[in-house]
């Protein structure tokens, strides 16, 4: 299965791709934790990148195509992929058309996690992230055992740079005007495009995710 999940910032691309992946047995493609890795490591892209992350804009197209053709491409994808937060522009998505065509590959589906623009900003003030394991947090929905710890490893939590309210007004924007758009350019191709109600329990959600899909 080569799958998009596809959504606002906070809609929980994260937490049900994460699931996904661990029932399908395929990777989940980030491409907001790809960036973030290169950033915490200092390397020259994540060096690039870090200015746009920070203000909310999308980080140019050619930093992120080379990102995602190599994971594509790679070994570990195989199988099937669930890609997280890509594409995000109609030239990213008619960029990862021509690089699945190359491999024989397509897009067999788009799940959109349709979740309103209060109910994201809340989901993103409260997620808080562990910078050992990753592990995901939530303090209004999901908190951990003890405050501000990890419950899998005890390292302390952190907030996203991007995470401040101003910056994710401006991610939500910037969804709007260049993301949304993507859905049209599948709708047009005829790839199913499957609405999922994004703003109910990571359970109900992901069930009503996995059923859309074997339909
Ligand atoms: P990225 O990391 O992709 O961020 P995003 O799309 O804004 O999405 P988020 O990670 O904020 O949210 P999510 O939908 O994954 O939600 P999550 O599951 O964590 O991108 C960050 C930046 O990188 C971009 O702004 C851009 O600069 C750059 N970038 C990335 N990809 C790019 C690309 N292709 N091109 C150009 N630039 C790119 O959940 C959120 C919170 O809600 C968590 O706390 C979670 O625990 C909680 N939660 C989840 N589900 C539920 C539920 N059902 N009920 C209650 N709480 C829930």
């Amino acid at each position: 299965m080569n799958l998009i999940l596809f959504g606002a910032p906070g809609a929980g691309k994260g937490t049900q791709g994460a699931l996904l992946a661990s029932r399908y047995g395929i990777p989940r493609i980030s491409t907001g934790d790809l960036l973030r890795q290169a950033v915490s490591e200092g390397t020259a892209l994540g060096q690039k990148a870090r200015k746009y992350m920070d203000a909310g804009e999308l980080v140019p197209d050619s930093v992120i195509l080379d990102m995602v053709c190599e994971v594509v491409k790679g070994d570990g994808a195989r199988e099937g992929f669930i890609l997280d937060g890509f594409p995000r522009n109609v030239p990213q998505a008619e960029a990862l058309d021509g690089m699945l065509c190359a491999l024989g590959k397509s897009v067999h589906a788009v799940a959109v996690l349709d979740v309103a623009d209060d109910v994201v900003v809340k989901r993103i003030a409260g997620r808080r992230s562990c910078p050992s394991c990753k592990a995901v947090y939530n303090i209004y929905y999901e908190p951990p055992r003890t405050d501000e710890r990890c419950d899998n490893c005890g390292s302390a939590l952190t907030q996203r740079a991007d995470d401040r309210e101003e910056t994710v007004r401006r991610r939500l924007q910037v969804y709007r005007d260049q993301t949304e758009p993507v859905l049209a350019y599948y709708r047009e191709r005829g790839t199913a495009v499957l609405l999922v109600r994004g703003d109910r329990s990571v359970d109900e959600v992901q069930a009503e995710l996995v059923s859309s899909l074997v339909s």
